[in-house]
């Protein structure tokens, strides 16, 4: 059995990486920054004893991602889950004067994303088994002024899985879209607010609870799905009139 993590100096990735490796799975580390996936890798050999190897991944290198998925099958053997943790929230001023800044958040959360899911999509589906973990966010529920770029990323990303889960549940492979609310991370990082915050931990806990239980949509909190299922009642054009 093995896994691959994309992304894994999120902490919320590297606590997802843990808890695979200690139900026995190898698993592949994969980030921008080489040398911390090797020290998160060699966190993961030394907690758990399984085989735990590190390597290079850019989630805008596209073109690169079919190969890197044949190398991370050939390291440590055909993939049974991925988890899909990367993702870039952008600079807001910066998203809205500079299109390029905007594309490299859209690039991140949606097209890479998906570039990523159909090269492992294609070995699940011909093995007939799998599971594939796309971390989304609620941002990707409503369209509001103060993150929309981020948000209609995440929203496109959360379309995309839906539809894959539709054509792969016929091929026996499952995909899980995770949508988080607020965890303490380097992305809420100096973030004041009255809404629980949860830890990484929890947020892993709740992600590996639910792959296992076959969950289609997890929000986490779960308090969250709520909470979007009221905003998204919201009429426009009341909304449009919100700061939100
Ligand atoms: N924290 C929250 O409250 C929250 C809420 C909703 C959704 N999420 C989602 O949860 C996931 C984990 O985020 P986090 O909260 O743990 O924040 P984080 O610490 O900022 O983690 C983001 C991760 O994405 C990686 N990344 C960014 N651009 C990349 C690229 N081009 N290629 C490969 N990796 C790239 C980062 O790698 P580097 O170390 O190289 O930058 C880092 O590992 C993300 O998908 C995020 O959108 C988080």
């Amino acid at each position: 059995m093995s896994v691959a993590i994309f992304g894994a100096t999120s902490r919320i990735a590297r606590a997802v990486a843990l808890r695979w490796a200690e139900d026995g799975h190898a698993v592949w580390i994969g980030a921008r920054d080489v040398a911390e996936a090797e020290r998160i890798a060699a966190d993961v050999r030394v907690k758990t004893g399984v085989n735990a190897v590190a390597g290079a991944f850019d989630a805008v290198d596209m073109d690169a991602h079919p190969a890197l998925v044949a190398d991370i099958e050939a390291a440590v053997g055909p993939l049974d889950c991925a988890v899909l943790a990367f993702g870039d929230m952008g600079e807001l001023d910066e998203d809205h004067t500079d299109f390029a800044a905007a594309r490299r958040v859209i690039d991140v959360n949606f097209t890479g994303a998906a570039s990523l899911c159909e090269a492992i999509a294609t070995g699940m589906a011909e093995r007939g088994a799998g599971t594939l973990i796309g971390v989304g966010s609620v941002a990707g529920d409503r369209g509001r002024q103060s993150n929309y770029v981020y948000g209609s990323a995440k929203g496109a990303f959360a379309l995309y899985l839906q539809g894959l889960r539709n054509r792969l549940f016929k091929r026996g492979v499952h995909v899980m879209t995770v949508k988080l609310g607020f965890v303490d991370t380097r992305m809420t990082w100096g973030l004041k607010t009255r809404i629980p915050v949860a830890t990484p931990e929890q947020a892993a806990d709740a992600i590996h609870a639910a792959a296992k239980r076959k969950v289609d949509t997890l929000y986490y909190p779960p308090f969250w799905r709520a909470i979007m299922g009221v905003i998204k009642t919201i009429p426009e054009r009341a909304f449009k009139r919100l700061s939100l």
